[in-house]
C-alpha cells in the first residue's frame, strides 16, 4: 500500500484518535506525546471503535470504549482482554502538516 493522505495534523490533538477511512479498511490515528500511530479501528473483540476509546500515555496503549480491551499502540498487541487477537499496525507519518498512512509495519 502507499501513503494515503488522511487529514492534517491539526485535527488530531494530542492525547487524542481521529478515524479515517483507507482503502485498506478504517484506521484509528492516535497522537501521544509528539508522535502518531496508526492502527485499525476495529476492536479484535467484538468491533467497536477503537477511535472511540482512550489513550493511555504511559503506557502508549489504546483503551477500547466497549469492554476496555487493552491495545499496544506500537504493535496492536492485546495488553488487556476480553480481546486475543491483535489489531493492524500502520506505517504512518507528516508530509508538510499532512498525516499519511501507508504499509502495515513490517511489511
Ligand atoms: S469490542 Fe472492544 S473490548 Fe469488546
Amino acid at each position: 500500500m502507499d501513503f494515503h493522505r488522511v487529514g492534517t495534523l491539526v485535527e488530531i490533538p494530542e492525547g487524542e484518535l481521529r478515524a479515517y477511512d483507507l482503502p485498506a479498511g478504517r484506521v484509528a490515528i492516535a497522537h501521544v506525546e509528539n508522535e502518531l500511530f496508526a492502527l485499525g479501528d476495529e476492536c479484535t473483540h467484538e468491533g467497536c471503535s477503537l477511535a472511540e476509546g482512550e489513550i493511555d500515555d504511559v503506557k502508549d496503549t489504546v483503551v477500547c470504549p466497549c469492554h476496555a480491551s487493552e491495545f499496544d499502540l506500537r504493535n496492536g498487541e492485546p495488553i488487556e482482554g476480553p480481546a486475543e487477537d491483535p489489531v493492524p499496525v500502520y506505517t504512518v507519518r507528516v508530509e508538510d502538516g499532512w498525516v499519511e498512512v501507508g504499509p502495515l509495519v513490517g511489511e
